[in-house]
C-alpha cells in the first residue's frame, strides 16, 4: 500500500528484530504480534488480570483499581467491526479509571477531506496516551508503532499501540485473553481451597495430566487460513514444551492453513496435524478423543472473493459442525473454546452445547475484560501499583 511504503524496509525484518523494537527493558512499549506474548511475559499478565478480577469483587479494591490509571486516555480506533474485542476494552479502561474516546466509522473523521490514515494516527496521539487499534489493513497498526518510534527518536510524543485485530493476520489480544483462559482452566483449582485436588482426582483416569498449557493437545477448528485468532493462538502456544496442534478444516485452498504458518510452525518444530472432520483420526486415535482443549471457530464468510464465493458456500459443514455425540468424546475436562461470534446459522456450536461445563466460550469473553485491563497496567509500567492495591486490600497476598 503506497501510504505505508516508507516502512516497507521495516516490515520485511525478522520477528525477532521487530519485537526487540516492540519492547523496553523486557516491558512492551507497543503490542503488535502475537509472537511478542511469549510465556515469562503471559506468566505475568495472567497474574495481574487475576489480580484484577479479584479486587474488582471489592468495593474498596473497585475504587483503588479505579485510581490506578485514572490520569490517563485511550483511543479506540476501530475501523473493522467488533463487539467483544471493542467492549472489553471499554470496559477494562473503565475498570482502571481510564477515560476512553472512540472513532469506529472513518467517514465522521477528518479522512473524508483526505487526511492520511498516518496524520489521523499521529492526531490521536497528541490527544490520548494509548492507540488500541482495528482495521482491515494487515500491517497497519505495525506501520503505527512504527510512526511512533521515529517520533521518538525525534523526541517527540509517541504513545503505545496495540493491535486489536489486523485483517486475517493478528490478533495478539484474542491470544492473550485464550491464554488467560487456558491457563485457569489447567490450574485444575490447584491454588483454591477446594479438597481434594481436581487434578488429584483427574489423574485417575487421565494419569499423565499436568498443570499447565505445556503437553497438551490443541485441536482448532473451521476457517484455518483465514482466522487471525488461530494464527495469533497457535504461535503463543508453539513457544510451550511438549505441545501438539491439529488443524480441522475444509479442503479449500483459502480454508486450509496457509503455507506461512505450516513453516512457521515446522520451524518451531510444533508437531501438528492437518484433517479434513472432526471426526478423523490420528495415530489410530480420534482427534476428539485426543484433544486437551477444542478452539472452534466460524467460516469467515466476509474475506470470500467473488470468485471463491459460490465454492465456499457449497462445503458440506456437517464435518466441522460440534455436536452432542461429538462432544461425548472429549475428555471430562477438555475446555471447549471460540473466540466468538459463532455463526447462527451455520451452528458450529448449537446453543444445546452452551450448559455443559466444557463450553467455556462466554467465560473466555469475560476474561478478555481482565486480560486486556492487565495488558493496559503492564504497558502503563503500573503492576507493582496493583500489587501495593491488592495487598493493602486484602493484606495476605498469595
Ligand atoms: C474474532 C476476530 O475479529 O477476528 N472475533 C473477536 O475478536 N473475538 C473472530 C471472528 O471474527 O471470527
Amino acid at each position: 500500500m503506497q501510504e505505508f511504503s516508507e516502512f516497507e524496509s521495516l516490515l520485511s525484518r525478522s520477528v525477532q528484530e521487530k519485537n526487540l523494537e516492540f519492547q523496553r527493558h523486557g516491558r512492551l512499549k507497543h503490542l503488535i504480534a502475537a509472537s511478542q506474548l511469549t510465556p515469562e511475559l503471559l506468566e505475568k499478565l495472567c497474574r495481574s488480570a487475576d489480580l484484577i478480577r479479584r479486587l474488582s469483587r471489592n468495593p474498596e479494591g473497585n475504587r483503588r483499581l479505579r485510581d490506578l490509571l485514572a490520569h490517563k486516555r485511550a483511543m479506540l480506533y476501530f475501523t473493522q467491526p467488533s463487539t467483544r474485542t471493542f467492549l472489553s476494552f471499554m470496559a477494562a479502561c473503565q475498570i482502571l479509571g481510564l477515560s476512553c474516546n472512540e472513532v469506529r466509522d472513518p467517514k465522521t473523521s477528518s479522512e473524508v477531506k483526505r487526511e492520511s490514515r498516518m496524520d489521523s494516527i499521529r492526531m490521536f496521539s497528541s490527544y490520548f496516551d494509548v492507540i488500541i487499534m482495528r482495521s482491515q489493513i494487515s500491517n497497519f497498526a505495525e506501520c503505527c508503532a512504527y510512526l511512533m518510534s521515529d517520533l521518538e527518536r525525534q523526541e517527540r510524543r509517541s504513545v503505545p499501540i496495540v493491535n486489536a485485530g489486523a485483517g486475517s493476520d493478528e490478533h495478539p489480544t484474542q491470544a492473550l485473553l485464550d491464554m488467560y483462559t487456558i491457563v485457569r482452566t489447567f490450574d485444575f483449582d490447584e491454588n483454591s481451597e477446594s479438597r481434594p485436588s481436581r487434578l488429584n482426582e483427574l489423574r485417575r483416569s487421565f494419569p499423565s495430566l499436568t498443570c499447565g498449557p505445556s503437553q497438551k493437545t490443541y485441536t482448532f477448528c473451521g476457517d484455518i487460513g483465514r482466522g487471525r485468532t488461530v494464527r495469533s493462538l497457535a504461535t503463543v502456544l508453539s513457544q510451550y514444551e511438549g505441545v501438539r496442534m491439529i488443524f480441522v478444516s475444509p479442503e479449500h485452498d483459502v480454508l486450509v492453513m496457509d503455507e506461512e504458518l505450516r513453516q512457521r510452525l515446522k520451524m518451531t518444530g510444533v508437531d501438528f496435524y492437518e484433517v479434513n472432520s472432526l471426526d478423523s483420526e490420528v495415530n489410530g486415535e480420534s482427534i476428539l478423543g485426543q484433544t486437551d482443549c477444542l478452539y472452534m471457530t466460524r467460516i469467515q464468510r466476509e474475506h470470500n472473493s467473488k470468485d471463491t464465493e459460490q465454492e465456499i458456500a457449497e462445503i458440506d459443514l456437517n464435518p466441522f459442525l460440534l455436536s452432542p455425540e461429538r462432544v461425548g468424546v472429549l475428555k471430562s475436562y477438555a475446555p471447549i473454546l471460540h473466540p466468538f461470534p459463532r455463526d447462527s446459522v451455520v451452528g458450529e456450536i448449537p446453543t444445546s452445547i452452551d450448559s455443559d461445563p466444557r463450553a467455556m466460550y462466554f467465560r473466555q469473553a469475560r476474561n478478555g475484560m481482565w486480560a486486556r485491563a492487565a495488558l493496559l497496567v503492564h504497558l502503563f509500567d503500573a503492576a507493582d501499583s496493583l500489587f501495593f492495591a491488592f495487598s493493602d486490600v486484602f493484606r495476605s497476598p498469595n
